[in-house]
Order: structure tokens, then sequence, then C-alpha cells
């Protein structure tokens, strides 16, 4: 598949998720194949002030590509000015963040307000088309609530302003996570648009994936919550994509990926942040494994690298 000048090397992409999507996580879902992955969502404005931990969202690795670097914002020139930024340091793909529903961003008119003031997502795509070269998607939801559902207008906005792509996920941003996609809204706007179009939304399981492009005729799939504690899932969505096998991975592979995502962390965050920042990934990761939920109320108690090496290989043997 390709984004404006961008080949990748398939369709199966992992979804930017706020918190989660750190270059650690990225590595790890790579290693199973996943042809395109995204930063969290990026303050432009807290990137061109060089904020530390704004800029370390950008944090690379050779193994970490092509990366997608996900901006929020509302002002065009500040938002023009980040993805310069964002191309110096190493962006392989820029996205607009038009979907966030959360409050402190869309009371800003950031986000998914976006949704509601097409003059200024046009100054905005138009000012970020004329900053940099690089191939350019959009991120939408289906629109502000069931009454403003407009998510074909702003798609074609996105594509009059130059976007290469717009991604999709099907809610309105008054549902936030809750209800179904609406995955007709993705057939609608491929039909509608003359560049790809991405779905995302509700891939749990590999069928999902091979049905949602069957339904909705969409160039790309996107994985999100699908993949928390789950990076097995983008290997299992390219076989059956292609006919083969999907199996669940071993409790040996799972403990090993376990292992190597947490040495992942601990070197990029160090140990005491890196141990804290983990135990999310370990609640995701046994979450429906036998003897599952008593390890999720030990491991919210873990403090170092040794307490949480030593649980898992006690749960593991237990398990085994
Ligand atoms: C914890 C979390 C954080 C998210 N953060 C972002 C974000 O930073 N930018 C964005 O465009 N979407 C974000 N999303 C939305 C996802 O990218 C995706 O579109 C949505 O979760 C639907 O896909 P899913 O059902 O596969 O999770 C986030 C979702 C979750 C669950």
């Amino acid at each position: 598949m390709k984004i404006g000048r961008l080949l990748l090397k398939n369709n199966v992409f992992l979804a930017p998720m706020a918190g989660v999507t750190d270059l650690p996580f990225r590595t790890i879902v790579r290693e199973f194949g996943c042809g395109l992955a995204f930063t969290e969502m990026v303050s432009a404005a807290g990137l061109i002030r060089g904020t530390g931990k704004t800029c370390r969202y950008l944090d690379s690795s050779p193994a970490d590509r092509p990366l997608g670097v996900q901006l929020f914002g509302v002002d065009p020139e500040t938002l023009a000015a980040a993805a310069k930024s964002a191309a110096e340091k190493g962006a392989d793909l820029l996205d607009m963040n038009m979907g966030c529903p959360v409050k402190k961003v869309v009371k800003t008119g950031a986000g998914a307000a976006l949704m509601r003031d097409p003059q200024r997502a046009t100054a905005i795509l138009r000012a970020l088309r004329g900053a940099s070269d690089l191939p350019l998607t959009v991120k939408i939801r289906a629109g502000w609530r069931q009454r403003e559902i407009n998510a074909l207008d702003i798609g074609r906005i996105a594509e009059e302003c130059g976007a290469d792509a717009v991604i999709l996920h099907p809610r309105t941003a008054d549902q936030g996570f809750g209800g179904r996609s609406d995955w007709g809204l993705i057939a609608a706007l491929k039909a509608h648009l003359g560049i790809p179009v991405i779905g995302s939304g509700d891939i749990r399981r590999p069928e999902d994936a091979a049905l949602m492009f069957k339904e909705t005729g969409c160039d790309g799939v996107m994985v999100g919550r699908g993949a928390l504690g789950n990076p097995w899932i983008v290997g299992n969505i390219l076989s059956h994509l292609s006919g083969g096998d999907v199996s669940s991975p071993s409790l040996a592979e799972r403990e090993e990926t376990i292992r190597r995502h947490l040495a992942l962390v601990i070197d990029y965050y160090g140990e005491k942040v890196g141990t804290r920042d983990f135990r999310k990934h370990l609640l995701w990761y046994t979450k429906g494994l036998r003897g599952g939920a008593q390890f999720r109320k030990a491991a919210g108690k873990i403090k170092d690298l040794t307490s949480t090496l030593a649980a898992l290989q006690e749960y593991f043997q237990a398990l085994g």
C-alpha cells in the first residue's frame, strides 16, 4: 500500500493511543509485522516550545519505521511549524488529529472540535500541506454528534487540501468509545473519496479486520484497543488475510514477549518510571488468562524490576 510517496509493506496499522503507543510498545507491535505505527497525539504548541515530554513522543529507532507522527492543535501557523519540526526529527508521515473527544482538548477547539469547524480544518490542512512534503493523513471521527455526522464533508476537505489519506474512526465525538463504530460510514467515505481510506474501530480479532476490508472496501485497517496486551493480533491479522493460520501465542511465547517489552520499557524510561508504567501492560497481558485476576492484584503493587520479573516467573510457572 502507498500513502503519498510512502510505500508500506502492508496495510495493517497500529492506531495512535495516548499513554500507550510509545517507542517500546510500537517496537513490540512491529515485531509482529505491522505496516505503519503512530506516535500518540503530540501537541503542536508543545513541540515548537520544545517541551521535553512532548519532544520525547517523537523518539524513534531504526526498528520503529515507518513512523507516523500525529499532531494536535488549533492554530494553522503553529501546526505548520510543528510539522516542520516533526519532519526534522525524522517523521515519515504526518497525521492531523481531528478526532480526540477529550474535554481538555476540544475546549481549545482542537481534536474532534475541528469536525465542527470546517473553515479552520481547511486552514490547518492547507498550512500543513504547505509546510511539509511528507505524506499527510487526517484522522477523523463520524462527526461531533449524531445530528452532525459530517465525515464525508471533512474527508472531502482533506482530499481537496492535499491530504494523502483519511483515517476514519466512525463514532461521534460525544459517543466517546461507547456503542459500535459505524463501518457503513467507512464504506461511504471510501466511495466518496479518491484518496485511500483507512478504517479504525472495533477490530478485536483477525476476522474483524477481514470483515472491515470486505464490508467497507477500505484501503487499510488500524488496530487500537485490540492490540493492548495482544501485540500478536497484528501477525494473526496478516496471516488470516493471506489465508494462513491464526494461533494464540503459547505460554512461553507470551512470557517471552512480555519480558522483551518490559526490557524495552526499562531501557527507555529507567527502572522506577518504567516498572510503574509497565503495570498497565501487565494488566492487559494477563486479562482473560487463568489466575489473571489474582496476578493483577499483585501486579498493582510491583515497584521494581526484580519484583516484576519474580511475579512474572511465578505466574507463568503456575500457569504452565
Ligand atoms: C487509550 C486510548 C488512547 C487513544 N489516543 C488517541 C490519540 O492520541 N489519537 C487518536 O487519533 N486516537 C486515539 N485513540 C483512538 C484510537 O486511535 C482508535 O481510533 C479507537 O480506539 C478505535 O479503534 P479500536 O476500537 O481499535 O480501539 C485512542 C484510543 C484509546 C483507547
